[in-house]
């Protein structure tokens, strides 16, 4: 029996959500008993010769003196070594630790993160273990434009999709009118707060939504996209990632949820390139399957986790009152863009401009009126009026990115667009 086809044989008595709904790749992924593997059975060896990497000899890197001053403060064994393929340890408990605190000491099953190169790699580790060509990939339209490439280009997946909106909120029936409609494997993905929409649920929308897939029958994996977690600007909006709900609703022998979250928005480390991916496993065996697979896929893709990055969080991690207290003042300052863009669009005179319903996140949609070409405006505003903004044509719409502007910007920029299009 291969290495493979014992993990899966585990998977099938331990998790058999998880085994029923690996495509081929995920099933065929074991992590060899190779390097690494071998390095971290003897990492608490006295003479340690098994890593290619430079130490004292006691386990203490040696860092380029002129790398080490620019590091400053940041832990050297985690900035100058190699960690496991998982991470950190400590980030990793960290992480786990306040993504529950956030949601108010959530207690459903969720594995340890496991760190991935930003939300998109753990997206993308997400569609190898579960999206082939035989799977349905659900996402709402509009939705983040680079789930296309991640889950359908490199897959060759299907997608169906559904509009965003059904009014003013979420369209819980299309969503769960798509669902039906899949014949086989669906992978839902939901993403709130929502980019490109800048919509978060309200809680009892947030509740009806894992009513919905808990009662699904079918082989199902829903990921939760957890990017602008937290980012909300207006009372009654869940706050937390909706992972929590849908975990403590679904039956964990039938369905699949997976969390992916990261530094990248929520600690506003843009370009750290760390994300984690978690799933709703009950059970410790399993755990351990899991966490060997992404072993696999992460050693066979980008090695490991880049070390600076996670040190950088680690920081962060370790003084968590002053990290969040810190997030909220940063919110803060977005709250008053969130709160000009919301008001200068309210005070919109113009039949031909839509704003879309928002209230979180980083982004506004304003949709335009039939005959409006989005991309055509979106060049008018930058030719003549030196307005960036970007074109979502799916739903004939500019969205508007008010986290990276100022608020009088913001005015300006609402003022541009009204003028632009009256006069298209
Ligand atoms: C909804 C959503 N998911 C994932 C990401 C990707 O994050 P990262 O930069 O960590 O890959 C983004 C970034 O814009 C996003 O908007």
């Amino acid at each position: 029996m291969s290495e493979a086809d014992r993990l899966n044989a585990i998977l099938a008595s331990r998790a058999p959500a998880l085994a029923r709904t690996l495509s081929p790749l995920g099933r065929a992924l074991a992590f060899p008993r190779g390097i690494p593997f071998q390095a971290g059975e003897a990492r608490k060896a006295r003479l340690n010769g098994t890593i290619g990497q430079v130490t004292d000899g006691a386990g203490n890197p040696l860092p380029l003196p002129v790398l080490a001053e620019a590091a400053g403060g940041l832990d050297p064994k985690v900035s100058f070594l190699y960690a496991p393929q998982p991470g950190h340890p400590e980030v990793r408990e960290l992480w786990a630790a306040r993504q529950r605190g956030l949601a108010g000491g959530a207690t459903a099953p969720c594995t340890l993160p496991f760190a991935t190169h930003g939300l998109t790699h753990g997206l993308a580790m997400a569609a190898d273990l579960f999206v082939d060509a035989d799977t349905t990939v659900i996402v709402p339209e509009p939705s983040w434009e680079n789930y296309e490439l991640v889950f359908t280009l490199r897959t060759g997946a299907r997608t169906a999709s559904y509009a965003f909106f059904d009014g003013e909120g979420f369209n819980l029936d299309g969503l769960s009118r798509t669902l039906e409609g899949v014949q086989g494997k669906a992978v839902v993905v939901l993403n709130f707060p929502s980019n490109p929409t800048g919509y978060a649920p309200t809680p009892a929308e947030a509740d009806a939504i894992a009513a919905r897939l808990a009662a699904h029958t079918g082989p199902l994996v829903v990921i939760v996209d957890d990017a602008y977690q937290g980012v909300v600007f207006e009372e009654g909006r869940l706050d937390h990632s909706l992972y929590w709900r849908i975990a403590a609703a679904v039956d964990p022998e039938r369905t699949v949820v997976l969390k992916v979250d990261g530094a990248t928005k929520e600690l506003l480390l843009f370009p750290s390139r760390v994300g984690f991916l978690a799933a709703n496993l009950v059970d410790a065996e399993a755990e351990a399957v899991w966490t060997n697979k992404l072993n696999a896929l992460v050693r066979g893709t980008l090695g490991g986790p880049p070390g600076p990055s996670l040190a950088l969080m680690l920081a962060g991690l370790r003084q968590p009152d002053r990290l969040q207290a810190e997030i909220d003042a940063r919110r803060e300052e977005l709250a008053v863009r969130y709160r000009t863009l919301r008001d200068a669009l309210a005070a919109l005179d113009n039949p031909r401009l839509r704003p879309w319903p928002f209230n979180s996140a980083y982004f506004a949609l304003v949709g335009l009126a039939d005959g409006l070409d989005p991309d055509v405006i979106r060049q008018r505003l930058i030719a003549e009026r030196s307005v960036g903004l970007i074109a979502i044509p799916e739903v004939n719409a500019l969205r508007v990115a008010f986290c990276s502007t100022t608020p009088q910007a913001l005015g300006e920029i609402v003022q541009h667009l009204d003028e632009v299009v009256a006069s298209a």
